[in-house]
């Protein structure tokens, strides 16, 4: 195994430019025969939208994200009760259709709301024919890991026409989530809904009054299984799919015409102009907008023109507000904003602007400006906006985060001191045989296990892991445990920890230097996904006081169906006692079959 980190210079890359862009031409000529057949003959059953033209036909409920005022905020625990199907349906987001995979005919999918203390219940049918598994991101899942829904980690895949029963509560926390499947790279492919937990202790609670959610994703017009197939094939040359068109809200717009005709699959109907989401806003009010996104590969910057976003919560976790025109928010990151409808009435441009910097190759079927409409009661509903965007604050090449200083937590939580540190580098290597370019943490590339989960090998006990597809590092102790992270890609990589949130101490460029670079100790960044910046470190700290066996992986799909991903085994004597139901170890034996 040849160690080579995908480090192609700008200049080197260029000429490969219009090789990936013919290769993936043919991918998508040659998928689109597949998919024509397959989306026909999979859908005559279902109620999907078969006419792209018809976009009265909802596959979404809009009016769900805006959350409604009769939702009681309380103290009072009470049981949240689901019942969803996934299936495959053709349906066209951005008005080009395509099989999709979504809950309950959704896209997204169905609303998850509670009040801190209750107890979430949600009962999931698989119609797909793969596996599937639901995550809840950003979940602490204390004394229930293997609710976490995380296949090769927590449970082996609900096999197909089979049902599994997620069933947890949530003690101790509130703010802005999200549920996805955590199946391969399934989420991509529509799978994906808000998760809001409300508690009376929101310091912000009184500062607006309204609610509503923004789910910002790129969208691809291929299936994410194809194009991780051609990604980790010698192909790609570790170049990730680039997204064709980006959606709010399950809704975007494409451009079926011209050039960018060549680059979707051939017999999939297109049909210009469909429509965006739409806000409507009251003159005066202020709105919490809750920004997620839900995409695969892409980071946005998010805007409203001529609006102010007010910070106030990053990934759960409440800020001291701060003002920005923009906001860089990568794949997986939440936040909360304030706007104030403080502008004439009028139409206005809600902009998702893909960072296409941070691609390793241009789509150019793709416009990187994903958009929506806030509209002013009063204003005319047939007019686009004409509002111009932020000119004063300056566009971001780089794909960061905000900086540390702009992100401080509402209420301090001490730091734990560094009991232990690890070191864990992020490469790209090249298998010399076969040239596929995969990733590693240190000198692991992660597999997921098929029939089996970790959290079951560690309460069977058998000691170790198989270090050549499975980085799993025991925590034996309840103190701090300190990671050191160090990006030795081009790219950058939004790293999420399952059922924690970091003390983010310090990221930077280049080469964090032990003892020199400093670090921020006091009332730092929490978030449960932090961006590693391109060469860069990031240095996170967090309390081993959650037992189970807890993924960390780069939140970009391709990456970590590549193999990013590394697993904390938090406390084995208390894993060795948890009471896994037992309808889990038999979706290991079906999925055997
Ligand atoms: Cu959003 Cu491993 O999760």
């Amino acid at each position: 195994m040849e160690k080579h980190h995908k480090k192609k210079s700008i200049l080197l890359r260029r000429p490969l430019v219009s090789i990936v862009v013919l290769l993936v031409v043919i991918l998508a000529l040659a998928l689109g025969l597949v998919f024509g057949l397959r989306g026909r003959h999979q859908n005559n059953n279902t109620a999907g939208s078969d006419s792209g033209s018809d976009f009265a036909e909802a596959w979404n409920q809009p009016a769900e994200f805006l959350l409604s005022k009769n939702f009681s905020i309380s103290r009072t625990p009470t049981t949240r009760y689901y019942e969803w199907t996934v299936s495959q349906q053709t349906i066209a987001p951005d008005g080009l259709e395509r099989p999709m995979l979504l809950v309950n005919g959704m896209f997204p999918g169905p609303l998850v709301e509670a009040n801190t203390g209750d107890r979430i219940i949600v009962k999931v049918t698989n119609n797909i024919v793969n596996g599937t598994a639901i995550h809840w991101h950003g979940m602490f899942q204390n004394g229930t890991n293997w609710m976490d829904g995380t296949v090769g980690v927590t449970q082996c895949p609900i096999p197909p026409g089979q049902s599994f029963t997620y069933n947890f509560t949530v003690p101790n926390q509130w703010g802005t989530y999200w549920w996805h499947a955590h199946a391969a790279s399934q989420y991509i492919d529509g799978i994906y809904g808000p998760l809001i937990i409300h508690s009376p202790d929101e310091p912000h609670l009184g500062r607006y009054q309204e609610d509503v959610i923004m789910m910002i994703a790129d969208h691809y017009h291929i299936d994410s299984g194809s194009l991780v197939t051609w990604y980790l094939s010698p192909d790609s040359e570790g170049t990730e799919p680039v997204p064709d068109s980006g959606v709010i809200n399950g809704r975007g717009t494409f451009d079926c015409s011209g050039d960018s005709q060549a680059l979707f699959p051939s017999g999939n109907k297109c049909t210009n102009g469909a429509p965006l989401s739409v806000f409507n806003f009251k003159a005066g009010t202020t709105y919490r907008v809750r920004i997620i996104n839900s995409g695969g590969f892409a980071d946005f910057q998010f805007s409203i023109d001529n609006h102010d976003l007010t910070v106030i919560e990053a990934d759960g976790v409440d800020m001291q507000p701060v003002q920005v025109q923009r906001l860089p928010i990568h794949v997986a990151q939440r936040y909360s904003v304030l706007v104030h409808a403080n502008q004439a009435i009028g139409n206005y441009w809600v902009r998702a602007l893909m960072n296409t910097n941070c691609f390793n190759t241009p789509n150019p079927a793709l416009n990187p400006n994903i958009e929506a409409i806030v509209r002013y009661e009063g204003a005319p509903s047939t007019q686009t906006p004409n509002s111009a965007d932020w000119s004063s604050s300056a566009w971001v090449a780089v794909c960061v985060d905000l900086t540390l200083d702009m992100l401080k937590p509402y209420f301090t939580v001490p730091v734990p001191p560094a009991d232990v540190s690890y070191h864990l580098d992020v490469s790209f290597q090249t298998i010399n045989k076969e040239h596929i370019n995969l990733g590693y943490m240190n000198q692991t590339s992660w597999r997921p296990l098929m029939n089996d989960s970790t959290l079951f090998q560690s309460q069977r006990g058998i000691g170790t892991f198989d270090v050549s597809s499975q980085l799993v590092i025991p925590l034996n102790a309840t103190n701090g445990v300190q990671l050191v992270l160090n990006n030795l890609d081009e790219g950058s990589h939004p790293f999420h920890f399952h059922g924690h949130v970091f003390h983010v101490l310090g990221w930077g460029h280049g080469n964090y230097q032990p003892g020199v670079t400093p670090l921020e100790l006091v009332n730092p960044l929490r978030r449960d996904t932090i961006t590693i910046p391109a060469y860069g470190w990031t240095v996170v700290r967090f309390v081993n006081d959650n037992p189970g066996m807890w993924a960390m992986h780069c939140h970009i799909s391709w990456h970590s169906e590549s193999g990013l991903l590394v697993q904390f085994e938090s406390l084995p004597d208390r894993i060795k006692s948890f009471e896994i139901p037992e309808e889990m170890k038999s979706m290991c034996a079906s999925s055997k079959a």
